[in-house]
């Protein structure tokens, strides 16, 4: 039997109507995005992984995006220590649910494209069709000594993967038996069957925040995933997005701005600034804190006491992500703010994934729905 045909606007539509897409950011890792040592912090193991995602394909959850990362930063709780590899999460994940679009996020320089290529489809077949890629060209050096794979220059990271990424478009296209020569790439004979679900291609999200990164963004994906929402207003994020948009149309490509945000909902705004609180100020593991922001240069020697505290602060709550912390009213209110800012979607996280979804769907989504936010 055919496949049936889906379009590309489908795949970026996440093949429903909701105006703002609100997707599970980090849960294949344990303590998932957040750097605490209170003792419910997310386990990240598969029994928990499979539950949350039934859970919140059920809840109308549009995706599931997992980090890609290799080698947990250590600290007290060795935060993001165990982690499943993303691409063996999504097809499990895939087989388990119905609806919801889950992500593998894969790094361009530790994969052949070809095996990479044929891993998507397969995915692809699975979800029929809710395969999605966040494609990353790589953060902590360290991980990838871990493979004996050297990190190149910054801008060459990009160079690489435009090529990598052309390999793996055109081992989707109908092309048959051909050559790839680059500067990076020297394939012969190149055949890869069967091609990705229903006519098209999964959707493609590039997580990057360099300007080469967002370049890179605009010319190959369909969605750039970034920390755009701004802390200081809401026009604020509004020119960042529409600044990303009108980049994209001087080069004729149209792409969907998604952010990151960390939500501690409660019943009430005190409930929740003191959940808030006692997890990433109170319960912070600090250690760990201080060994992520070594990776990024980031110590108290370069840095002005206060700045300093900022970053710490900053990452102890969900490694930077928007907080977004409320009554569920609050939650709503931000969120709504988000999609009337022009911002397509954003990946969430909590500090229990499965403890917290439950309340967040029964009281933000029906609310974002009332507000025409949702469908
Ligand atoms: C929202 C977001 C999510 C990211 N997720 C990952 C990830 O899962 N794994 C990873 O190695 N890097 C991840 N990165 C890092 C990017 O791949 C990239 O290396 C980093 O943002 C630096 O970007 P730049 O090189 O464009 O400055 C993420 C970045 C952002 C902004």
């Amino acid at each position: 039997m055919l496949a049936p045909q889906i379009s590309m606007r489908e795949r970026m539509g996440m093949y429903n109507a909701n105006a703002l897409k609100i997707g599970l950011f980090g849960p294949n890792c344990s303590s998932g995005r957040a750097v605490t040592r209170v003792p419910e912090r997310w386990s990240g193991t598969w029994p928990d992984n499979l539950r949350l995602a039934r859970m919140a394909d059920e809840a109308g959850i549009d995706f599931l995006l997992p980090i890609a990362r290799w080698k947990g930063y250590g600290g007290d709780t060795d935060y993001q220590g165990a982690t499943w590899e993303t691409m063996t999460w999504a097809s499990g994940l895939l087989a388990s649910t119905r609806k919801i679009i889950v992500f593998g996020t894969v790094h361009a320089p530790l994969f052949n494209p070809i095996i990479a290529a044929k891993e998507f489809v397969t995915a692809d077949h699975i979800g029929e069709g809710r395969f999605g890629l966040n494609l990353v060209v790589g953060w902590n050096e360290g991980e990838f000594e871990m493979f004996g794979v050297k990190q190149r220059e910054h801008d060459e990271r990009y160079e690489y993967a435009q090529e990598w990424v052309e390999v793996v478009k055109l081992a989707w296209s109908d092309r048959q038996d051909f050559d790839f020569t680059g500067r990076y790439f020297d394939l012969k004979g190149i055949r890869a069957k069967p091609k990705p679900f229903g006519g098209t291609r999964p959707l493609m999200m590039n997580a990057g925040a360099s300007d080469v990164g967002r370049a890179f963004a605009l010319r190959n994906c369909d969605a750039f995933f970034t920390n755009t929402a701004s802390r200081r207003s809401r026009e604020d994020t509004e020119s960042k997005v529409r600044a990303v948009k009108a980049e994209a149309e001087r080069i004729g490509r149209e792409i969907d701005v998604y952010t990151v945000g960390v939500v501690t909902c409660r019943p009430t705004v005190a409930d929740a600034e003191a959940y808030y609180r006692h997890c990433v100020v109170e319960n912070a593991d600090w250690s760990a804190v201080d060994l992520i922001l070594g990776k990024k240069n980031i110590t108290a020697e370069n840095h002005s006491p206060a700045d300093f505290q900022t970053a710490r602060n900053g990452y102890a709550q969900g490694m930077g992500g928007f907080p977004v912390v409320g009554d569920p009213d609050t939650v709503a209110r931000i969120l709504a703010d988000m999609s009337a800012a022009g911002l397509r979607g954003i990946g969430i996280s909590f500090v229990n994934y499965a403890d917290e979804l439950p309340y967040f769907c029964d009281e933000v989504l029906p609310r974002l729905k009332r507000m025409g936010v949702r469908a």
